[in-house]
């Protein structure tokens, strides 16, 4: 059978799409193109001059890349360009931007998070790395400039969210809150096609990915885990799998099962994950698919923002796996 497009797929769900008006539809348009672009870049680097540092600090006090840079442009160009949002904060960017509409009058209805560039430091030696965004109305009035307090919301008031992750091959993966659709990018013609529909996070899971190299900086919960991990007992060993592009990991655990593990450390009280433009989406997506997100203690979703470059710990993926570590965390 045929498989269909991304766009004959928007089309044909408009109706699913909460706050249907077509506009959520157009910025799901916006960010396919914005990611066909970045994809063009990434799959040239090495022959171009897009590898390496930026020579800038971030906000994050990171290191920028050239293609953190590249692809920040390019997805909040696109997205401006277009009468769909009203405001877009970004991993890379110290403070939000507030988008004018053409009429000056601040009409558009949506708010955008972004992580442009997710897996940075694997770039220059030809591993995965994606796009993060999620989507939100804004809280304050239609007709005035955005204020803070729109990009900080609670992640389950997200209406959209997704990422794109360019590996082996390009998949757009999002969801409107009706499950979760992937969609495969044939290079040769420049088109999305829906190849995974209605992923499902299988409930248990035998991956688990941690950068083990902070072990002796974690919890004694955390560090009780991973020996349970990697003990011969019933489904166990399970098997250590870490790229280190949070979108890649987390793909490859929902379509095997596994779970993802960023918990604070020694040096990091909150981890290293960003709540906003990392945490809240791939959490949206876990949910969506079947599975679970929690900071080790409460829901993800359920967290309310203090800060836009706010970090929290992050578990996420197979239902069972992270209760199992909710289990090992529990007072330590
Ligand atoms: P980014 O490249 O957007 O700054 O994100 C990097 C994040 C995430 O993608 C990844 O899982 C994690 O940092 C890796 O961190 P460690 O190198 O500390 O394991
Ligand atoms: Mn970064
Ligand atoms: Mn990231
Ligand atoms: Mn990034």
């Amino acid at each position: 059978m045929r498989k269909q497009t991304l766009g004959e797929f928007i089309i044909e769900n408009q109706k699913q799409f909460r706050y249907a008006e077509g506009e959520l539809s157009r910025l799901v348009n916006a960010i396919r193109l914005a990611a066909k672009v970045v994809n063009h870049k990434v799959n040239k680097a090495g022959i171009t001059d897009i590898i390496g540092e930026s020579g800038d600090l971030n906000i994050q006090g990171e290191e920028q890349k050239k293609l953190d840079v590249f692809a920040n442009e390019t997805f909040i160009k696109t997205l401006s360009n277009r009468e769909i949002i009203c405001g877009i904060a970004s991993e890379e960017e110290e403070d939000f931007i507030s988008v004018e509409s053409k009429t000056g009058q601040y009409q558009n209805k949506y708010v955008v998070l972004i992580d442009p560039l997710d897996g940075s430091s694997n770039i220059d030696v030809n591993v995965s790395v994606g796009t993060i965004f999620s989507i939100y109305k804004r809280l304050t009035p239609s007709g005035t400039p955005v204020k803070l307090e729109d990009f900080l919301q609670k992640g389950r008031n997200q209406v959209a969210a997704g990422y794109i992750v360019y590996g082996t091959s390009t998949m757009l993966v999002y969801s409107t809150g009706n499950g979760v659709n992937g969609f495969t990018l044939n290079p040769a013609i420049g088109t999305f096609y829906l190849s995974h529909p209605n992923i499902s996070l299988p409930k248990e899971g035998n991956i688990y990915s941690i950068n083990e190299g902070n072990y002796n900086h974690f919890s004694d919960g955390i560090k009780r885990y991973i020996k349970y991990c990697q003990k011969r007992e019933g489904n166990r060993p399970h098997t250590s799998r870490y790229i280190g592009s949070l979108v890649s990991d987390f793909h490859r655990n929902m379509i095997k099962g596994g779970v993802y593990l960023y918990p604070k450390t020694q040096k990091n009280e909150n981890g290293k994950l960003r709540l906003l433009y990392e945490c809240n989406p791939i959490a949206f997506l876990a949910e969506q698919a079947g599975g679970k997100a929690s900071d080790g203690k409460q829901r993800i979703l359920d967290i309310n923002p203090t800060q836009l470059h706010q970090r929290v710990p992050f578990f996420c993926g197979s239902k069972d796996m992270v209760e199992t570590i909710e289990r090992f965390m529990e007072g330590s």
